[in-house]
């Protein structure tokens, strides 16, 4: 059986992701800081889905100093081989960076660790051992986002374009290494979409997602699960994102950010 690993299982395209991986027969490596919601993952796992699956729960801080590594460690120490490894764990932080307070740049530097540096540091750790294998499968979770600069969420769309181009740019290596043949890796860029992600970016303020049509977390998963498999190497779910980001090779930079700007502005009132 196969073993995929998931970072952010505990709720969103994480956890609708878990439960597809689970149900395509894989055994599953979850982790998120929220060790209770990802024992419910498993036990909704092994109740709705099947008693077979092995469900390895592990709570991990990705935004800590050295967390990946920690986190490949305790796998390597329990001889897991993963297969694939989904790259899912994310937040993002809105408001106007000239007003970002002390407190704030504290969750920027976790937000710029857990959406950069622990992608970055899993890729290298797992990559590895697939070349090694000459066989594995990452998923990165970047966003529309990565495709324009974001007036109001600057650190957030900025670390999204990073995961984009780092991960298009290891793609290519591999297409080029003859024991990477059997290596895929991909990215997924939602749009906006119905998760935890709302709250715990504070967009809540911004009326994004009263202006964008938000699609369903089950829905991007199946979307991103399906077109992963077919090795697709940006898959963005929903027409209306793909519009959205086709657009973006027609108009100018300067039109593109203040469209951002406008879409990501404070709601009347907040
Ligand atoms: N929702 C959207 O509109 C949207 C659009 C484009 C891209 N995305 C991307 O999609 C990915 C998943 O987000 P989502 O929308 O599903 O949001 P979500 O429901 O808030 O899920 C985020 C997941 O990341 C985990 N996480 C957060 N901080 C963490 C940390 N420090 N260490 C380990 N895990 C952590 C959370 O679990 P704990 O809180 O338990 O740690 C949760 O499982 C993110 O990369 C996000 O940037 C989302």
């Amino acid at each position: 059986m196969k073993t995929v690993l998931i970072t952010g299982a505990s709720s969103g395209i994480g956890y609708e992701l878990a439960k597809i991986y689970a149900e395509n027969g894989y055994n599953l490596v979850v982790v998120a800081r929220n060790g209770d919601k990802l024992e419910i993952l498993k036990k909704e796992i092994f109740e709705e889905i099947s008693k077979n699956i092995e469900v390895i729960v592990i709570e991990n801080d990705l935004s800590q100093e050295n967390a990946a590594e920690r986190l490949y460690n305790q796998i390597k120490s329990s001889n897991l081989k993963i297969n694939t490894l989904v790259n899912n764990a994310g937040v993002g932080i809105y408001g106007k960076f000239s007003e970002f307070d002390e407190e704030t740049m504290k969750r920027n530097d976790a937000m710029i660790n857990l959406n950069i540096k622990a992608v970055v540091e899993l890729t290298r750790l797992f990559l590895a051992d697939m070349i090694k294998n000459e066989n594995g499968e990452i998923l990165n979770v970047s966003s529309v986002a990565a495709f324009m600069p974001g007036p109001l969420m600057s650190t957030y769309y900025a670390s999204k374009a990073f995961v984009q181009s780092f991960t298009e740019a290891v793609r290519e290596e591999m297409r080029n290494d003859i024991h990477a043949k059997n290596i895929k890796i991909s990215v997924l860029c939602p749009g906006p979409t119905a998760t935890g992600f709302e709250k715990s970016s504070n967009l809540e303020e911004s009326s994004l997602f009263e202006r964008m049509k938000v699609m369903t977390a089950k829905k991007v998963a199946e979307i991103g699960y399906k077109e992963f498999q077919k090795g697709k190497a940006t898959i963005i779910p929903g027409i209306f994102n793909r519009i959205a980001v086709f657009g973006t090779r027609f108009f100018s930079r300067k039109l593109i950010v203040r469209t951002a700007g406008k879409i990501q502005e404070k709601k009347k009132g907040s």
